[in-house]
């Protein structure tokens, strides 16, 4: 194996253990100890060039033996998935077997790359949102870059238990979220209203699509089972929203969106959730220079706010940060788990 695949597999291995997928992380090792190039899909993995860890080779692999099992075609490997725990001998033997049968949808799995949306990110908006809402007393228009299916652009449509009795919105709603909230807690009782939804992303996801939200579904590890019926949930409520994302390049997109004339009474609020590191640094230079410009131009009546939740290299979680303007400052409002599944707030 090129040493690069190798270490891809490990490195993944270690994160699927310590974001709760011990299974995806046990599939990891299978791969980096046992594939060989027997097969299609075995060689390409293989052989994939340097790039492997930005392809995200480990999680296209993944997902390419989950769309199998979901797709009913593989009952054998089907039958040792979770929520059974098969010994690793074992799933590895019907691995192989499944590879020998269905090398070539395996191996055409792999050409995209990996793209997800996760729902429960949904927490940290929602925390970040009632906070400007109190600070600010004004509607909020909502602005995504890279919003992926645009399922967190409904984020006040969704359910929340949020540990100790605290919960936040319908308890009737389609999508429940369980977030753990700590620290210095943000508003719940703040009314929050949204005056507008708008998102973008290079390769939007359509929730209307089966074949889309199939591949989006098989992305997910297979063990997280709230974490697969939250996003089921979320995109079958996605198909009735009144909104879609554009597809547009983060860069035009923002500059386009921050040259339109601010309406008075209403906050401003663009922001992105794990998407950063995939932009360019032009582009991320690009986007900083755009604000900076809108925001000299905000007012106590025309509020701009860039928040994000992202990596930054913080060993505990995404970091949760906004820079409000007039005025500019940047703000560091709490970290976050990756999936949400806690928010520590500042
Ligand atoms: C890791 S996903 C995160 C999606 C979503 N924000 C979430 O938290 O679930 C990164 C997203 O950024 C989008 N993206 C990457 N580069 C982009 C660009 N230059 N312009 C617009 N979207 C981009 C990808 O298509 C993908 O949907």
């Amino acid at each position: 194996m090129n040493p690069h695949v190798l270490g891809t597999f490990r490195s993944q291995a270690e994160a699927c253990r310590s974001l709760g997928s011990p299974f995806t992380a046990t599939l990891c090792d299978l791969f980096a100890e046992r594939l060989t190039d027997s097969s299609r899909f075995g060689a390409r993995i293989l052989n994939w060039p340097d790039s492997a860890k930005d392809d995200a080779i480990a999680l296209r692999a993944a997902g390419a033996l989950h769309a199998l099992v979901r797709s009913g075609r593989a009952r054998e490997l089907a039958a040792l998935y979770p929520p059974l725990e098969a010994k690793p001998d074992q799933l590895w033997a019907a691995i192989e077997a499944a590879i020998e049968k269905h090398d070539d949808f395996l191996h055409d799995f792999l050409d995209s790359p990996p793209q997800t949306n996760e729902v429960s990110r949904s927490s940290a908006l929602l925390g970040l949102t009632l906070r400007l809402t109190e600070r600010f007393g004004k509607p909020l228009a909502l602005h995504e870059i890279g919003a992926s299916a645009g399922l967190n652009l409904a984020f006040d449509s969704y359910h929340y238990r949020l540990g100790d009795d605290l919960e936040w919105g319908d308890p009737k709603a389609l999508v429940d979220i369980e977030s753990l909230w700590r620290g210095n807690l943000p508003p719940l009782d703040a009314e929050l209203v949204i005056a507008s939804r708008a998102g973008c992303d290079r390769n939007p996801l359509d929730p209307h699509n089966p074949d889309s939200v199939e591949r989006q579904l098989a992305y997910i590890w297979a063990d997280q089972h709230q974490r697969i019926g939250r996003v089921s949930a979320a995109l079958s409520a996605a198909t009735t929203r009144p909104y879609v994302v554009e597809k547009a390049d983060a860069a035009e997109w923002v500059e386009t969106r921050l040259a339109e004339e601010p309406e008075p009474g209403i906050t401003r609020v663009f922001f992105h959730t794990i998407v950063w590191q995939y932009l360019s640094r032009e582009k991320q230079e690009r986007i900083t220079a755009a604000f900076a410009e809108a925001g000299a131009k905000a007012t106590d009546e025309t509020p701009l706010v860039w928040m994000y939740m992202e990596a930054e290299g913080h060993p505990g979680g995404a970091v949760l940060k906004q820079t409000v303007w007039p005025g500019g400052e940047k703000e560091t409002a709490g970290l976050s788990d990756y999936h949400g599944r806690w928010v520590d707030w500042a």
